[in-house]
C-alpha cells in the first residue's frame, strides 16, 4: 500500500516581545538574534508560499517536525496556526512536535502554547502514533524542553524510549515505522559538533533506533541545511535520516531543496527534494 508524505520543519514564525513578562530571560538574546537575522531569514511571504504550494501537491500526511515559533510567544504560535490552517482542515493526516524554540523559556502547564495552539496534533500520550495503512506507522516524539541561555539542546525521555518499544511490540513483525523528532541524529561531513545544541543522549537514542530494523525513516530539522543521509545497519535495511530544516528561509548557496516528499511504498521509501517555489 502507498502513502505520500510531506516533510517541512522549522518555519520559525516570529513576532516581537510586547511587554516585560514577554522579555524575560532568554528571549533577550532571541530578540537580538531576530532583530539582525531571522525576520529578513523568515518573511511571512515565504510561509504563505509554501502553504500554498502544498496545497496544490498530492499527499496523504503533513509532518512538521518542530521549530514553529522563534520566540515561543503566544502570537508567534497563533500567527503560525493562523497562517498553517488551510493544511490542518484533518487533524488525522498531520503529525506537528515541538522543537526546542517552541519551549525556549519556562512556562507554567497552563501557558504551554505549542499544547494550546497544535497539541491537537501530537495527542496527550508520551508519543504520538499515526497509522498510514497497514504497512507504515508514524510515531512522533517530545524531546524539546527549555534550557539555559546559551544551550538549544534537547533530551528523548527514557519514558519515550519505553513507550515506542512498547509500541513496536504491538503491531505485526512486518510493520514499518517512522520515527519523528525535532534533532539530527547524524550530520554531514566535517560538521562542527556542538554538544549544548544537539540531543543529550544523541549516541544511546541513534543506537537504540539502529537495533530495531524495523524503523526506517527518521525524520527531523533543527539544523537549517536541508539534507538526506543514509545509516546502514547489518543484514537489515538501513536507516533513511531526512532533515527539512527549514522548509521557509531564504535560499543559502547551493541549496538544493527546501522540503520534501517522501512516498512510501510496501518496502520502499522515495524521497524527492522541493524547492520553494
Ligand atoms: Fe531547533
Amino acid at each position: 500500500m502507498n502513502a505520500t508524505i510531506v516533510h517541512i520543519s522549522d518555519l520559525h514564525f516570529h513576532t516581537y516581545p510586547q511587554n516585560f513578562r514577554e522579555w524575560k530571560s532568554k528571549r533577550i538574546i532571541g530578540t537580538g538574534n531576530l532583530f539582525l537575522h531571522r525576520a529578513r531569514q523568515f518573511p511571512i511571504k515565504r510561509a504563505k508560499q509554501l502553504v500554498e504550494q502544498i496545497q496544490n501537491m498530492k499527499w496523504d500526511h503533513l509532518v512538521i517536525s518542530g521549530d514553529l515559533t522563534q520566540l515561543s510567544l503566544e502570537r508567534g504560535f497563533s500567527l503560525a496556526r493562523e497562517t498553517l490552517e488551510p493544511l490542518l482542515k484533518d487533524p488525522e493526516r498531520v503529525t506537528i512536535i515541538p522543537g526546542n524554540h517552541d519551549r525556549y523559556v519556562k512556562h507554567s502547564a497552563a501557558n504551554d502554547y505549542y499544547k494550546q495552539y497544535f497539541g491537537e496534533f501530537f495527542g496527550d500520550e508520551e508519543i504520538h502514533v499515526c497509522k498510514l495503512n497497514s504497512d507504515w506507522v508514524i510515531v512522533g516524539w517530545d524531546s524539546a524542553h527549555p534550557n539555559d541561555w546559551l544551550t538549544a539542546a534537547g533530551t528523548v525521555r527514557r519514558s519515550t524510549i519505553r513507550a515506542t518499544e512498547k509500541l513496536l511490540l504491538s503491531f505485526p513483525e512486518k510493520t514499518r515505522f517512522v520515527i519523528v523528532n525535532h534533532y539530527p541524529l547524524t550530520f554531514p561531513e566535517g560538521w562542527k559538533f556542538d554538544q549544548f545544541h544537539e540531543l543529550y543522549n544523541l549516541i544511546p537514542v541513534r543506537n537504540w533506533i539502529l537495533r530495531h530494523p524495523n524503523i526506517r525513516l527518521y525524520l527531523h530539522g533543527h539544523i537549517h541545511r536541508n539534507w538526506t543521509h543514509h545509516l546502514p545497519r547489518v543484514s537489515t535495511p538501513e536507516l533513511l535520516l531526512v532533515n527539512s530544516a527549514s522548509s521557509t528561509s531564504t535560499p543559502y548557496t547551493g541549496q538544493k531543496s527546501s522540503f520534501h516528499q517522501i512516498d512510501l511504498q510496501e518496502d520502499n521509501v522515495r524521497v524527492t527534494p522541493i524547492m520553494l517555489e
